[in-house]
C-alpha cells in the first residue's frame, strides 16, 4: 500500500516508524521522508497514493 508517491513509501514502513514514534507525524516524517515533497500525502484526498500519511498512521495505531 502507497503511502507516499513522491518518496516511494510503502504501509510498512509507516508502521515500523509508529512503532517507535507512536502519532508523532513529524517524527515519523523525519525518519520516512513521507511527506516531504509535495505534500498530497498529508491530504486525506490525495490521489496519487492508495492511503494518506494521517490514515496510515491511524491505521497502524489501530494494528500495533
Ligand atoms: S506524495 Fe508524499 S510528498 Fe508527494
Amino acid at each position: 500500500m502507497l503511502v507516499c508517491d513522491c518518496n516511494e513509501v510503502e504501509y510498512e514502513a509507516i508502521k515500523e516508524a509508529v512503532k517507535k514514534h507512536g502519532n508523532n507525524q513529524d517524527a515519523i516524517m523525519e525518519e520516512t521522508d513521507a511527506g516531504t515533497s509535495c505534500e498530497c500525502c498529508l491530504e486525506v484526498g490525495c490521489r496519487k497514493v492508495d492511503l494518506s500519511l494521517p490514515q496510515a498512521i491511524q491505521k497502524a495505531l489501530a494494528e500495533l
